[in-house]
């Protein structure tokens, strides 16, 4: 009888075979045993049914606890209700390994509480398909940039200078010197592209970021390409087929992580289809503050829109909750109790999500209204800019001061830098950040200085102006910014396996 795994079932309908896992959920019947079966591959529903199988094997079945581990022998059927469309008529169970009360059940726990046993939940199924579509899109950036001909590079972990300023370094020891875990691999990549044509990085980057928030993490995964003769438009191009490519990629090849995680994927239609809108700095500054309009509306009438239309879900909300509540004060029967008991549940919740948008709307329109021109664009900057389309929205030619020492500048608007940010649409903010490098040592040498580096740790990156200088620029995409966004997160700290952030070392 030949092993298989859970996902490729439907190779063997009607076949005997083996599979081994481990159980996450039992349902009992009368004489009936319901296990729902994960072996990494997937999930499925077997049963033993007592008339069909040993006793011996059906109180095996019975007695199975959550998580202990098994070989199971059955015959696949096809069966379109069930999860994956498939369950498996069960024959024999051999035990592996027992699980004796394991922490994580079924009933709701606080995240500190699943954090602390990441460990464990990594084996539950949100986390499951979290895992997956994380694999897909390293996947799909592989396959993309090695049909582009851009050649995967590795850059140091360890490094001796600063790349985004100095204020979010980790600082170490290495062999009595001091070094840094790098916050990038750009410069060692400008230097890669100068010997290769294109190249990318894709590795771990480290940033102290000693705040907690929803987008970073104190350790997270980087892909930076970088281009030799590249100006930042042919950048710009790059980085919005770039994207395309993979929202397309995960959104045909994750169908059913993204049903386990509920993620209404028609968004992904329009980003595959459309033109990204590019703003320069300056357009996106009069969008925010009101002064310019997209598609005839300005952001303040919009989000006083958005205000009122939650007031109105919340009003409607609560009458949901009334009558379902009158309902079961009149009397229903058990069935019918628990039915409108869920779905109050189900309303309370959403209630809670649109208390939290009332609160924050009304800061979103003040921190809107009183933008600064010249100043960075904050994270609620970022929800209400890109609010007003439903696309990533790319942001270019920036003030030069808010910007990293590299950035070239424009030769037109010396005040001006040539960077550029995506920003992904529902709230999810920056997920790309990038631009074209400056070329002019001398300018360089003035930034250098200006932003209060070492000079000598730079001597090496300013070779690379003086023998056969090129125009070059590339960007870097934050894996688990884009895990977060595609997946429709509501925070960043699941999208990576063990995750690393201000507070968490373990597990
Ligand atoms: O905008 P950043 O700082 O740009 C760079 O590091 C450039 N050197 C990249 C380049 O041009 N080669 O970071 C790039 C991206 C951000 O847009 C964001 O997606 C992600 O990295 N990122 C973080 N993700 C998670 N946690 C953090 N603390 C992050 N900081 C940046
Ligand atoms: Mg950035």
């Amino acid at each position: 009888m030949q092993k298989i795994t859970i996902q490729n079932l439907d190779k063997y309908v009607g076949k005997e075979v083996k599979i081994s896992g481990w159980l996450t959920n039992k349902r009992s019947g009368k004489g009936i045993e319901f296990l729902i079966v994960r072996d990494g591959s997937g999930f499925v529903q077997c049963i033993a049914d007592e008339n069909e199988i040993d006793a011996k094997v059906f109180n095996l079945a019975k007695s199975l606890s959550q998580e202990s581990s098994f070989e199971l022998k059955g015959t696949v059927v096809k069966d379109e209700k069930q999860i994956g469309g498939f369950e498996i008529h069960v024959k024999d169970i051999k035990l592996i390994g027992e699980s004796v009360s394991f922490p994580i059940t079924n009933k709701p726990h606080g995240v500190e509480f699943l954090m602390d046993n990441r460990h464990l939940w990594l084996r539950s199924k949100r986390q499951w398909a979290i895992m997956r579509v994380r694999n897909r899109l390293i996947f799909a950036i592989h396959n993309f940039f090695q049909k582009e001909e851009f050649v995967q590079m590795d850059a140091p972990f360890f490094t001796g200078n600063a790349v985004e300023g100095t204020t979010t370094l980790f600082a170490t020891d290495f062999y009595d010197d001091k070094a840094y875990l790098s916050q990038s691999g750009q410069l060692y990549g400008e230097a890669m592209a100068m010997a290769m044509g294109k190249i990318y990085t894709f590795g771990p980057t480290f940033r102290a970021e000693k705040s907690k928030t929803r987008r970073h993490l104190s350790e997270f995964w980087m892909i930076e390409p970088e281009m030799a003769f590249f100006d930042n438009d042919m950048n710009m191009d790059l980085i919005e087929s770039f994207i395309k490519y993979i929202v397309k990629d995960v959104k045909e090849n994750c169908k059913a992580e993204f049903e386990i995680l509920e993620r209404d994927t028609s968004i992904f239609d329009l980003i595959i289809k459309d033109k990204f809108p590019r703003l320069t700095y300056d357009q996106a500054a009069k969008i925010l503050i009101g002064e310019e309009k997209v598609n005839g509306k300005t952001t303040i009438e919009t989000l006083e829109n958005d205000f009122l239309e939650v007031l109105k879900n919340i009003e409607e909300n609560q009458k949901e909750i009334e009558s379902a509540e009158n309902q079961i004060k009149a009397g229903v029967k058990k069935g019918q109790k628990n039915y409108l008991q869920n779905k109050i549940d189900t309303i309370k919740n959403n209630i809670k999500e649109l208390d939290e948008k009332k609160k924050v709307i009304p800061q979103w329109i003040e921190s809107a209204k009183h933008f600064k021109y010249g100043s960075d664009l904050g994270g609620s900057d970022e929800t209400v800019l890109t609010r007003m389309f439903d696309l990533p929205v790319m942001v270019y030619n920036w003030p030069h001061e808010i910007k990293a020492f590299y950035m070239k500048r424009d030769k037109e608007n010396p005040h001006l830098a040539k960077g550029v940010d995506v920003l992904a649409p529902e709230g999810y903010g920056e997920v790309v950040g990038g631009g074209e490098r400056e070329t002019n040592e001398e300018l360089l040498i003035g930034k250098i200085n200006e932003h209060q580096l070492p000079m000598k740790a730079f001597e090496w990156y300013l070779d690379l102006r003086r023998y056969g200088s090129v125009p070059h620029a590339g960007f870097g995409l934050g894996l688990e910014r884009m895990v977060a966004w595609i997946c429709k997160l509501k925070h960043i700290r699941e999208t990576i396996p063990f995750p690393r952030m201000y507070g968490r070392l373990f597990p």
